[in-house]
């Protein structure tokens, strides 16, 4: 139970390396479980939700190494327990693209169904209904999906779109399915994040047979069997975008190595509408911010429109820009945890459903705030960067969850963040406490 105490305002300058993508890295180590051998997966980052699928994988029966370059090896020949567990399930969502895999290998699956989640409603539906159209008889049974197809899976075409658009992991799942199924399958309104580009590009180096990769239409001609592996996920776009805000709040600049530019163009048409320069760099590039903040309209859409991982960090910045901003969350309407811990900020953020009212004030100013959600938690992680005090943000295992060692590549380029242990932070205010009640 960590917690950050960051010293305000600062002002970043300097050189951070992006690291490879979270969520490329997980349906990608799912994607394992397709071909019997060992797999080795690059550039994939340190972080918790990484160490949670590594458990779901063994468990399942799988051998995971890191070896010493930093490659996760995923040896999935043996795979003698096609169940995710609660205990595992309940600790991360994205464990949901194991059954699509795990189906199409071995003709069965269990995974415990994902429960509830700070960001709103998280159904799975749409997963089901495509691998239901592939053949699969599925069914719920204490808390548990069982999913079965003892004959194998038979292509076919699937509409994979929801009420809010295309499912990203929905979109994993199916796909990975249906390289193994008989025949063709036509996924229409399929995600065409980068993610999901970087899982079909790592599915047609083990041996599938996709088309229309990048497009909300994959064509896939089911093969046989696939080989393991040896393949590089791509540089995480939003954690690229969560330093760009970094640069942006604290009116600093900061060069970023390793970031896709290609797969952020709506995040960089909103930086520069609000007054951030990003311009193109060897291997990345380079941000900054010399005038104020200019209030901008931010709607968050399925990919390529703006990243719903990137609506709270944003917002963060908007809140201490000149005049009005609107924001609308059209992917997780209820993704708005953030709210209130900003205006504890002394941030003026005024919710009406789906949108956000951001009036800009001249400053935040610090005080105690709680992480709910990895990106709830980036957004105020950025305020104390700017805020006038020392912010404490309170389970910062959120953010742990999706930025490998934050606070040390923050302060590399200029903030003072400090990683404590709740307990030790206790143990000070109790101290404080009987000192006061002594005098
Ligand atoms: C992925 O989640 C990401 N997670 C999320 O990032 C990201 O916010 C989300 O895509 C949207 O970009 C990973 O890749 C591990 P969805 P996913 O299915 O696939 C509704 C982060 O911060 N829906 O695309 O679970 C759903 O409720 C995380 O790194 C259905 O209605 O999201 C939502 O409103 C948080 N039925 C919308 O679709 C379904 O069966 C998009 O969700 C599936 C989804």
């Amino acid at each position: 139970m960590d917690i950050f105490r960051i010293e305000g305002p600062v002002q970043l300058s300097g050189v951070v390396n992006i690291n490879g993508s979270k969520n490329a890295s997980l349906p990608i180590m799912a994607a394992a479980i397709l071909a019997a051998g060992e797999s080795v997966i690059k550039a994939v980052p340190y972080l918790s939700d990484i160490s949670i699928f590594s458990q779901l994988l063994g468990q399942l029966g799988c051998r995971i190494t890191r070896s010493p370059n930093g490659d996760l090896c995923i040896d999935s020949r043996v795979i003698d327990n096609p169940v995710g567990e609660y205990e595992i399930v309940r600790r991360m969502r994205a464990s949901i693209c194991i059954l699509g895999p795990l189906l199409a290998r071995y003709g069965r699956a269990e995974v415990s169904m994902p429960g509830g989640c700070a960001i709103g409603d998280r159904p799975i539906d749409i997963h089901l209904q495509g691998l239901r159209e592939l053949g699969a008889k599925v069914h719920l049974k204490n808390g548990y999906i069982v999913a079965e197809t003892p004959n194998g899976l038979t292509g076919c075409d699937i509409f994979m779109g929801g009420p809010f658009g295309s499912t990203v992991l929905g979109t994993a799942n199916v796909l990975m399915a249906s390289t193994l199924a008989k025949g063709k399958t036509i996924i229409e309104s399929a995600a065409c994040e980068p993610e999901i580009v970087d899982l079909a590009n790592c599915l047609t180096r083990m041996g599938a047979k996709i088309d229309g990769i990048g497009s909300p239409r994959l064509i896939v001609e089911g093969v046989k069997e696939l080989q393991p592996a040896e393949y590089q996920v791509i540089p995480d776009r939003i954690e690229a975008g969560t330093f760009m805000v970094a640069a942006a709040i604290t009116a600093g600049q900061l060069r970023l190595l390793d970031c896709r530019l290609d797969d952020m163009m709506a995040v960089v048409d909103r930086l520069r509408n609000i007054g951030v320069t990003v311009e193109v760099a060897d291997g990345g590039c380079v941000v900054a911010r010399r005038g104020s903040i200019k209030p901008a309209d931010i709607t968050t859409l399925p990919f390529p429109g703006f990243p719903t991982d990137l609506q709270a960090q944003f917002m963060a910045l908007l809140s201490i820009g000149e005049g009005n901003s609107v924001v609308i969350e059209k992917v997780f309407p209820d993704r708005f945890m953030h709210v209130a811990e900003l205006n504890r900020m002394a941030a003026n953020l005024r919710r009406e459903g789906p949108t956000v009212i951001v009036a800009g004030v001249k400053k935040l100013i610090a005080a105690p705030v709680m992480a709910s959600d990895l990106r709830a938690s980036a957004a105020l992680v950025l305020a104390g960067l700017v805020a006038e005090g020392t912010t404490v943000v309170n389970r910062v295992y959120h953010i742990d969850r999706g930025y490998e060692r934050i606070e040390e590549r923050l302060n590399l380029v200029g903030a003072k963040i400090f990683r404590e242990s709740a307990e030790s932070m206790a143990g000070g205010l109790t101290s404080k406490i009987s000192e006061r009640v002594e005098k």
